[in-house]
């Protein structure tokens, strides 16, 4: 029988393939991740290199829906002030009534119970800029939908949720799962300069070690790990600030923004190859998050407060990113091919792009709007933007667990094969 085999977008492992009858209805060919996947469709797919479709999770459109916002930001006690537009006299709510809808799929609808019961005994490790601890807070808040009592999602060591710059770690005490968030805006390492180093250089990143706050917080041991990194990969947040590269005790005083932030991507592929267990740990990693400051930049009069519309067509190259993409793209792969196992990309980017609707803003205190030269146009309104990219994590979950339940082979195309030798240190299945 004909079979359209539907690549789960996301993710190489889920090449395992998800075998549907053609007579399924258009749109609904992934519904809920109640997969279908036979193991053994899967494993004749790729033995026949029968033709695949793929539904690309990350290709679609913006489309309006009354049932959003997933959560009002009045309900949740877990967000920053500054992301609580609508509190702060942002008038315009359509920006969170916006769901993103895959072009050749749907997305199920977030269930913030079914996610909890999938993250019971579970860690989730939010690593990153601020965008990340963004999306990090917008998940606390998705999640906290399910439970009642507000009083059992607390902070394990009693912080406040306020501008707090090492980690946080919330607990859902119901279902003993901890949502983490560390706040690493470069993964790796940054540190004093060394002895001997000449005046300028005040700081260094080590672009060749791991940030302290991986052992620290245990970043390795995470069920779910999701990172990010790109905002502060800059002239200004690094070299004019007087912040170097280093690599082992020598400080790279020629080397760009750009080869150290391929090199810190080289180090992240590293420490995710040798050091995490990629049988246990589900790793994620987010792509660049648009800024949008309309003529101009944040320091030179760029605004955003105008917007209320997302751009209706998507755009067109994501040349102007290339910077942030590229060494994503070249040493951990893309969303259709991820070079590690138990890797996903979540590549929001281009979605992302459209939606200059979303941004903060003016409205970034309670104390009415700011003047418009302290707008913030690169983080996101909550509920926002940052909840799609958490619906989309609640997506790769179901996945993943869908593939691990029936013992479909977490890899197993043509493209880690050659690879797969050198990954298999961890004795996993194929
Ligand atoms: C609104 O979104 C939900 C999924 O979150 C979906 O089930 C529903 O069909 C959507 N409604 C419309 C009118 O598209
Ligand atoms: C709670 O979850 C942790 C992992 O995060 C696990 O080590 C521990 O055994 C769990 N406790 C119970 C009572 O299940
Ligand atoms: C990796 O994780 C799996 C699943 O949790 C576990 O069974 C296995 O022992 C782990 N391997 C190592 C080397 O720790
Ligand atoms: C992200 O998705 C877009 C839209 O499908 C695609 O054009 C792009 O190549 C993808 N990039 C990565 C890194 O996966």
């Amino acid at each position: 029988m004909a079979l359209v085999l539907l690549l789960c977008a996301a993710s190489l492992r889920c090449s395992a393939a998800v075998g549907l009858a053609l007579s399924a209805a258009p749109g609904k060919l992934w519904s809920g991740g109640v997969s279908i996947a036979a193991e053994a469709a899967a494993v004749e797919a790729r033995a026949e290199g029968e033709e695949e479709e793929e539904c690309d999770l990350f290709d679609g459109e913006w489309v309006w829906n009354d049932s959003y916002p997933l959560y009002h930001s009045t309900d949740c006690p877990f967000l920053d002030v500054g992301f609580r537009c609508s509190e702060n006299g942002r008038p315009d709510a359509s920006y969170s009534k916006w769901r993103w809808r895959p072009s050749r799929c749907d997305l199920p609808r977030f269930d913030a119970r079914n996610m909890l019961e999938k993250l019971r005994n579970k860690r989730v490790v939010f690593v990153g800029d601020s965008i990340g601890r963004n999306q990090w807070e917008s998940l606390l808040c998705m999640l906290s939908v399910a439970v009642p009592d507000k009083s059992s999602i607390f902070e394990v060591n009693g912080n406040p949720i306020t501008k707090h710059m090492g980690f946080l770690i919330f607990k859902f005490r119901d279902y003993n799962c901890t949502v983490e968030y560390y706040r690493s805006p470069f993964i790796v390492l940054q540190g004093r300069a060394p002895p001997g180093a000449p005046g300028v250089v005040k700081y260094t990143i080590r672009v060749d070690a791991m940030d302290w706050l991986s052992d620290r917080g245990q970043w390795r041991d995470a069920d779910v790990l999701i990172l990010n990194t790109g905002h502060w990969w800059n002239y200004e947040k690094t070299i004019r600030s007087g912040t170097y590269f280093q690599e082992g005790d020598a400080v790279k005083m020629d080397m760009t923004v750009g080869d150290a932030y391929k090199r810190s991507i080289q180090t992240l592929f590293g420490w995710l190859h040798n050091e995490v267990n990629s049988s246990k740990t589900h790793v994620i990693f987010r792509t660049y998050a648009p800024v949008h400051f309309r003529g101009g930049d944040w320091k030179t009069g760029g605004n955003c407060h105008l917007e209320t519309h997302p751009d209706v067509t998507p755009v067109k190259s994501l040349e102007q990113w290339a910077d942030f993409l590229n060494p994503v793209n070249d040493v951990l792969g893309n969303s259709f091919r991820p070079k590690l196992l138990g890797l996903d990309i979540l590549n929001v980017t281009q979605m992302t792009a459209q939606r200059k609707d979303g941004h903060v803003s003016v409205h970034l205190s309670p104390s009415g709007p700011v003047p418009l030269y302290r707008q913030d146009c690169s983080h996101w309104c909550l509920p926002g933007v940052p909840d799609t990219w958490n619906e989309l994590v609640y997506n790769l979950l179901l996945k993943r667990q869908s593939m691990i339940g029936q013992n479909v082979p977490l890899v197993g195309t043509k493209t880690l094969k050659a690879g797969w030798r050198k990954l298999n240190k961890y004795n996993l299945t194929i």
